[in-house]
């Protein structure tokens, strides 16, 4: 396995964001390599507590070792942030930080069967020792159509049709069982034609979205954490596709405005009023400058939302 590396993205934003003190308590719900966790135990010196998870156990392990000089300020462990909930207090935190989706280092370990540059497994879990199906399941035993379903809703595959049912011919002579094989076998449907893109890149994405239940994470995520924020506490969530942001936009949105709606329609005859339960701060969302777009290509799709947790009136 290469050493652990990820460059956290947007630092000095998630700082300011989250505008940690000391005895303030934070959690980190994807701690990565411990980048941003680090950062927010630095500045709540010389007593902030973080708490923190991350679903894969390589992660956890990094960000542990790369965390352990502040021995006595923090807790971590394994586990999806979605479930925060069940390991910490409502109303106990002073800030909570979700960077969603992967690391460099997952996408770099060929082993962990996120890249199509290079061949691994087709595995894709970010909790490998969790079960649940692998990417290779998915593409070996979904019919064509749910196929194409997946690379166009998870993905914006614009040809999810006609790569669906080239890999359904494909894997009745052979399964697919690496990386390299599914990569190859898109780019044959959809030639590169001189993009810099890799053909594969939006299947693959579809892929690791479905395999990771990564929007069901986010959107239960978001509703369960934000009733553990004490009042002025600030949620602050990195997104880096539109589906992500879409699920922090709308989820802030609806907790900063001053009324409910009954069923899924924003009616003004529907809307049965209620103080606001958050107020968002830089409502178009944060993103890299340009030195950092410079330093960091991770940064060119990311987007930072805050939303700070209203007092009951
Ligand atoms: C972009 S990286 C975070 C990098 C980190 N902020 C740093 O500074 O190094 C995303 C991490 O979140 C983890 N992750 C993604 N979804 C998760 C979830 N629902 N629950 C817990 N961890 C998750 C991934 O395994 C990955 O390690």
């Amino acid at each position: 396995m290469p050493p652990f590396s990820h460059q956290p993205v947007l630092l000095n934003e998630v700082v300011t964001a989250l505008q940690p003190k000391a005895h303030g308590r934070y959690l980190d719900g994807t701690l990565g390599g411990g980048g941003h966790a680090e950062a927010i135990l630095e500045a709540s010196a010389p007593d902030g507590f973080l708490l923190g998870c991350d679903r894969d156990p390589e992660a956890l392990a990094a960000a542990r070792a790369r965390l352990a000089r502040f021995e006595g300020r923090t807790e971590t462990r394994l586990g999806d942030f979605a479930g925060a909930d069940r390991w910490i207090c409502a109303g106990s935190l002073d800030g909570i930080l979700f960077d969603l989706g992967v690391s460099s280092h997952q996408l770099d370990t060929p082993a962990r069967g996120f890249s199509f540059q290079q061949d691994g497994p087709l595995d894709m879990r970010m909790d490998p020792s969790g079960g649940g199906p692998t990417a290779a399941d998915l593409v070996n035993g979904l019919p064509a159509g749910e196929l194409a379903d997946l690379f166009w809703t998870l993905g914006d595959e614009r040809h999810s049709r006609r790569i669906a049912q080239t890999l359904v011919e494909k894997r009745r002579n052979r399964p697919f069982t690496t990386t390299g094989q599914l990569a190859a076998s898109i780019e044959r449907v959809c030639p590169r034609r001189g993009s810099p893109t890799h053909p594969a890149t939006r299947c693959f994405q579809a892929l690791r979205i479905a395999v990771n239940r990564e929007l069901d994470s986010v959107r239960d995520g978001l509703e369960r954490a934000f009733p553990l924020l004490a009042p002025g506490g600030r949620l602050a969530v990195i997104s880096f596709h539109s589906l992500e942001d879409r699920l922090v936009k709308e989820f802030m949105r609806r907790e900063a405005r001053d009324y409910d709606v009954e069923g899924p329609v924003d009616h003004p005859h529907l809307r049965i009023p209620r103080p606001p339960q958050g107020r968002e701060l830089a409502r178009r969302g944060i993103v890299a400058g340009a030195a950092e777009l410079e330093s960091n290509p991770r940064a060119r799709s990311a987007r930072l939302r805050v939303l700070e947790r209203l007092p009951k009136p």
